[in-house]
């Protein structure tokens, strides 16, 4: 039983003694989620608000609490006063050291996880990349809010799909594949992959500029694609290979993996179901020779929802829709989310609100997870201007940076390379999903990779400074632990940050932010390191050194499940 519970369980005691038979009052269940973690450390531990049974109990707030203070006698756990409203306790500092460090220990990595989501399954469409462009870093936080939430929801139980919805359909591959026939080479491109399909493509608006007809060449090639013209369809998926062959690599440096690759073209024939579907609950009208579905704007805010064009193709939201319903017969999921840029929150409002029209409830259940835009250096990225940076380029630039720093700090280190890559990439990936994800991010080398403060690498070196002094302790186990030893004010503080690990996860997951778990790691390693520049790991008193080490074990464990849930490394030596 953890602390909340167990303090749960004896306000719970306390109301029953106090108000026999009272109506409407929290069960024992509902007690710990509505503590509350009080605004200053003076004012205790934590604190339950007694308003919340005013009204059961017509009784105001502060004669509540101190009647339930006065009903209170367990001073093993904890000390209850009245303040104001409240009922704040008090932990008895051993009993808090003792029970946090066990429950700590005996969950090891796995701590923070629970089975919330047995049963449950969760679609993350995340990453999405477009075919014949090259991985640039404005994918990045989609991939790593991505991956971190699949780690998070699995922590907690859920199963995940996890999917990478390629952005493989449109004219542009027409378009592309006329390029490549009159410009290209196969070899070459073989040879170059995706920077050598970006020429072509560029190439070809540079022609086309001079030359407008080529823009109906381009369309007659994607109509053959749409056809299952042989020459089209080998070309076109040639493409999406060389494109999954070049992202392969980011993949791999960031641990990254799908279940699934069905992107847009894979729902293509999925979507005359959608319009006959529309058709028949009476939701598509013509507008302007287009198919649209109305959105009640006055109502709702939103212009209409293209469905088909002109000429009768299908758009980017019919397609989506056509997605939706597939992954919902196909998974069941329990929420599907798109972790999808907020310059896209028109598109998954209108197709969102399509899908409910169409009698759906489970539209509720699909989530736009929204992320800020990434600039470098004060300037915003922009393919145009050739202010672009690649993914690949700044993951290998972190890690060359990173080696750098470890050649100065530790030469001696054995691992090197293993170590430069798990904290070049590391800084890169702390750097995104450092803060809420709506926040736009600056790029700046020096920031990411320093050591101090608030970086990836800060946090690494806590876990290895942990470990670091775990190795020290080998050998000298199996003291009783004298929990006594950790009633100073840095032990507790780093007792309260472990033991406030869980919500923290679970935070993360109800509100998709992994950044809640970045803080607390964080805001745990800080915490350690203050409890560090006091307090001597290996000291003589066994009892006191064993309750060190318990301590730095648990904070170790800890470190690194945090570090695995927002999708980084934690090397042992740094
Ligand atoms: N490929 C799109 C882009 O790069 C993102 C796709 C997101 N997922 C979706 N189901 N619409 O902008």
């Amino acid at each position: 039983m953890d602390t909340k519970q167990s303090l749960a369980k004896v306000i719970f005691e306390a109301i029953d003694n106090c108000f026999p038979g009272a109506d409407g009052l929290p069960q024992e269940a509902d007690i710990a989620g509505m503590l509350e973690i009080p605004p200053e450390k003076e004012m205790g531990d934590y604190a339950f608000p007694c308003f919340k049974l005013s009204r059961a109990l017509r009784m105001g707030p502060p004669q509540i609490a101190a009647a339930l203070a006065g009903a209170i006698d367990a001073g093993e756990l904890c000390q209850a006063k009245q303040l104001g409203g409240y009922l704040n306790f008090f932990l008895n500092r051993d009993n808090f050291a003792e029970k946090t460090l066990n429950t700590v220990l005996a969950a090891g990595e796995g701590y923070g996880s629970s089975d919330l989501g047995d049963g449950k399954t969760v679609c993350i469409d995340y990453s999405s990349i477009n075919i014949a462009k090259r991985f640039h870093i404005g994918h990045l936080s989609t991939t790593m809010l991505g991956h971190s939430l699949g780690r998070i929801f699995r922590h907690l139980g859920y199963k995940t799909v996890g999917i990478n919805h390629l952005g493989d359909w449109g004219t542009q591959f027409g378009k592309l594949i006329y390029a490549f026939k009159t410009w290209g080479e196969e070899s070459e491109v073989e040879a170059k992959g995706v920077p050598e399909l970006t020429r072509l493509y560029v190439k070809f608006h540079e022609e086309a500029e001079k030359d407008p007809t080529l823009d109906d060449e381009g369309r007659a090639w994607f109509k053959k694609i749409e056809q299952g013209d042989e020459e089209a369809l080998r070309l076109f998926n040639w493409f999406k290979d060389l494109t999954l062959r070049d992202t392969k690599p980011v993949y791999d440096l960031l641990g990254v993996e799908f279940d699934s690759y069905n992107g847009e073209s894979f729902y293509v024939d999925k979507t005359d179901r959608v319009v006959n579907e529309l058709r028949e609950k009476n939701l598509l009208t013509i507008s302007e020779g287009a198919s649209v579905v109305d959105l009640d704007e006055e109502e709702s805010g939103m212009p209409p929802c293209l469905i088909l064009k002109k000429d009768g193709t299908t758009i980017y939201a019919t397609r989506d829709i056509a997605a939706a319903l597939y992954r919902k017969e196909n998974y069941n999921f329990d929420k599907c989310l798109y972790v999808v840029a907020y310059q896209q929150d028109l598109h998954f409002r209108q197709f969102f609100k399509v899908i409910d029209k169409m009698g759906y409830d489970w539209a509720k259940d699909l989530v736009h997870v929204a992320f800020g835009m990434i600039s470098y250096d004060g300037q915003s990225l922009s393919t145009r201007k050739g202010h672009v940076l690649f993914l690949e380029d700044v993951l290998n630039t972190a890690i060359e940076k990173a080696r750098a720093i470890i050649e100065e700090k530790s030469p001696n280190l054995e691992n090197k390379d293993e170590v430069a890559k798990q904290v070049g990439i590391g800084a890169v990936v702390y750097a995104d999903l450092q803060n809420g994800r709506i926040k736009d991010i600056d790029f700046n080398w020096e920031r990411v990779l320093s050591f101090e403060g608030e970086t990836g690498p800060y946090v690494q070196y806590t876990h290895a400074r942990c470990c670091s002094a775990l190795r020290k302790a080998e050998g000298l186990e199996g003291a009783a632990i004298d929990y006594s030893a950790l009633g100073d004010d840095y032990a507790q503080e780093l007792l309260r940050q472990l033991s406030r690990f869980p919500d923290a996860v679970k935070e993360a997951a109800n509100r998709y932010e992994p950044s809640i778990i970045t803080r607390a790691v964080t805001e745990l390693c800080k915490a350690y390191n203050k409890f560090y520049y006091e307090n001597r790991i290996i000291v003589d008193e066994a009892g006191v050194r064993a309750a060190r080490v318990a301590l730095t074990k648990a904070v170790k464990n800890t470190i690194k499940t945090g570090l695995y849930l927002i999708g980084m490394e934690a090397p042992e030596r740094m």
